[in-house]
């Protein structure tokens, strides 16, 4: 539940704070007061005190109504504070805000997740929220990349979604000796290439298959083109997109992309509804 003054933010204490990459940190973060109800998808405004506030996606399993995560790649003011938290010190948040990701309507389907760098991390609480259930859908198969292989997060719980029957695809932009190619495990088939080039090494039935996909702007695009090229349609490509935004709540106006507002109307849209706006990444 949201509080009764979306701009006032709620207290949370930082349970744990994990390294994830040089990069990312994800938070464990509890309210004072409720629970954090959410869907995968949605994001919340985190304020770190005497700094400012940011928008992130919840990262965590939203069945987990005990706490929630946010993973956040450290890029400038508030995120290098937000990288500084300790465990036990107090945050702000407001939310959840946005729409999140249409899964009610896809039960029954093949599911195709693809991510890049931090976009990962709506992704995980996607892949949480879809092994949970996991006997409703048909086929999972995740692509994921980094630029190299210190960069890939959530390393320990790849093979966890392997169990669960999820078919995991890792690449990375520039490998090293750590870094084995092929169908080795224990994190799924391993690959030297952008994202893209998973799309070689995997079987997809388009007509079957609906696409989440989440990441840097250049990755949507080439992204969203092989999928259109492999026969989806761009009703059932689904885009988690990233904007600059204040309110959070489609009132200032600064996360608005041709008419619609990514915090209210998204973040989470179909290519359906972007294809003819000139450059919606
Ligand atoms: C809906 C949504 C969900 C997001 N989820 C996550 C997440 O789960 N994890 C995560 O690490 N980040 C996420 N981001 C991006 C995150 O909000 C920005 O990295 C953060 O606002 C930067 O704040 P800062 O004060 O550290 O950076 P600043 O000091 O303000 O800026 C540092 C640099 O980051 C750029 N920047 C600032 N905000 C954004 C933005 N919204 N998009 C792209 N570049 C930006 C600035 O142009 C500048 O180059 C999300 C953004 C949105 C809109
Ligand atoms: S952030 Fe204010 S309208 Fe979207």
């Amino acid at each position: 539940m949201m509080s009764s003054n979306p701009y006032l933010p709620r207290l949370a204490e930082v349970l744990e704070v994990k390294e994830e990459s040089p990069e990312v940190k994800t938070l464990k973060l509890k309210l004072k007061e409720g629970r954090m109800k959410f869907k995968a998808g949605q994001f919340l405004e985190l304020t770190v005190f005497g700094v400012g506030e940011a928008p992130f996606t919840f990262s965590s399993s939203p069945f987990n109504l005990e706490s929630f995560e946010v993973s956040i790649a450290k890029v400038g003011s508030v995120t290098g504070a937000a990288h500084r938290l300790k465990r036990g010190e107090l945050v702000g948040v407001r939310g959840p805000f946005g729409n999140g990701f249409p899964l009610e309507e896809y039960k029954g389907r093949d599911l195709l997740i693809v991510g890049g760098g931090i976009g990962i991390a709506p992704l995980r609480s996607l892949l949480y929220a879809l092994v949970a259930e996991r006997s409703e859908y048909g086929e999972l198969k995740l692509l994921y990349g980094a630029r190299s292989p210190s960069l890939i997060i959530y390393k320990d719980e790849w093979e966890k979604f392997m169990e669960k029957d999820v078919e995991v695809y890792l690449t990375v932009d520039v490998g090293d000796e750590t870094w084995r190619c092929g169908p080795y495990g224990p994190c799924g088939y391993t690959h030297v290439g952008v994202v893209t080039t998973l799309f070689d090494l995997v079987k997809l039935n388009p007509e079957k298959c609906v696409a989440f996909v989440c990441g840097p702007p250049i990755m949507i695009k080439f992204t969203v083109q092989r999928l259109l090229q492999l026969g989806f349609p761009a009703s059932r490509i689904y885009l988690s997109l990233e904007r600059m935004m204040k309110c959070g709540l489609g009132k200032c106006g600064h996360c608005n992309i041709e008419g619609y507002y990514v915090c209210k109307d998204g973040p989470v849209f179909p290519f359906e509804m972007l294809k003819d706006i000139p450059h919606p990444f």
